[in-house]
C-alpha cells in the first residue's frame, strides 16, 4: 500500500454541497493552503472563451495570477480581481462542458498538484481524492439533498447581487451533477478511501468538527 500524505486533505461532492466553506474553514483552522479546483474550472473556462483553443487557453491560463488571500483562492488578470466574476453562473456552465474534455483537464493538473507541500493542504473538487491526489491522508466526500444545495447556491448569489431562479437552479445542479458523474474522465465519484458526509441536516460548523475529528483520527493511525 503507498504511503498516505497527511498533510493533503481532499473534499469532493457535487456542486454546493458545501466543500467550499468547510475547505475555507479546515484550511483556516489547520492554517493549510486551499485549493479551490471548480475556480480554476472556471478561470480556464474564462480563458477559452477568448481563444477558442486549449493551447492559448493554456497559455492565458499562466498569465492569471493566482492567489490565496485570507484562505480563500482569489484570481487577478492584469491586476484586476477577477474572482467574483468567475463565480457566475454562465461561466459555471462553460466550465462544466469544457471540464469533460482530456485536454482541459491535462492543462489544470500540474498547477493543481504544485500546490501540494509541507505546508498543508485541503482540495475541493471533483476528482481530489480519485486522480490529483489519491495519496492524500484524510479524503471526504460531501453530499447533500439537491434542494438544500439549490437553496445555498441561490443565497450565495443573491449575496453576490446576481438574479437568479430556484427553479433554474434546480435544473442547473441537476444537469451539472449528471455531467460531472457521467463523463468518461475523471468522474465525480467517492474515492475508495474516501468517508462520505451528507450535510443536508448540518451547520457548517458541525460539517466542520466532524472532518476535524476524521482528520486527527487519521493522523494517529500513521
Ligand atoms: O466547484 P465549481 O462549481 O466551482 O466547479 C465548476 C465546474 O468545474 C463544475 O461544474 C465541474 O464540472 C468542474 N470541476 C471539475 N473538476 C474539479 C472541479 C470542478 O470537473 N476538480
Amino acid at each position: 500500500m503507498s504511503l498516505k500524505n497527511n498533510k493533503i486533505i481532499t473534499i469532493d461532492g457535487p456542486s454546493a454541497s458545501g466543500k467550499g466553506s468547510l475547505a475555507k474553514a479546515l484550511a483556516k483552522e489547520l492554517n493549510f493552503i486551499l485549493l479551490d479546483s471548480g475556480l480554476l474550472y472556471r478561470a480556464y473556462s474564462f480563458c477559452f472563451d477568448h481563444s477558442q483553443n486549449h493551447s492559448l487557453a493554456a497559455d492565458l491560463f499562466s498569465n492569471l495570477n493566482i492567489k490565496s488571500i485570507d484562505h480563500e483562492m482569489h484570481v487577478f488578470k492584469n491586476e484586476k480581481d477577477i474572482t467574483s466574476i468567475l463565480r457566475n453562473e454562465d461561466v459555471a456552465k462553460s466550465a462544466s462542458e469544457l471540464s469533460s474534455l482530456k485536454e482541459t483537464r491535462e492543462n489544470l493538473i500540474s498547477f493543481q498538484r504544485d500546490l501540494a507541500s509541507d505546508h498543508g493542504l485541503v482540495a475541493d473538487g471533483r476528482d481530489m481524492g480519485t486522480v490529483v491526489f489519491p495519496d492524500a491522508g484524510t479524503k471526504i466526500f460531501l453530499v447533500a439533498d439537491v434542494e438544500v444545495r439549490a437553496k445555498r447556491r441561490f443565497l450565495e448569489l443573491q449575496n453576490a447581487g446576481q438574479e437568479v431562479n430556484m427553479r433554474d437552479l434546480i435544473d442547473d445542479i441537476r444537469l451539472r451533477d449528471e455531467a460531472d458523474k457521467d463523463r468518461e474522465i475523471s468522474p465525480l465519484m467517492p474515492a475508495d478511501d474516501s468517508i462520505e458526509l451528507n450535510s443536508s441536516n448540518l451547520t457548517p460548523q458541525e460539517v466542520l468538527k466532524i472532518v476535524l475529528k476524521i482528520y486527527k483520527e487519521k493522523t494517529k493511525e500513521v
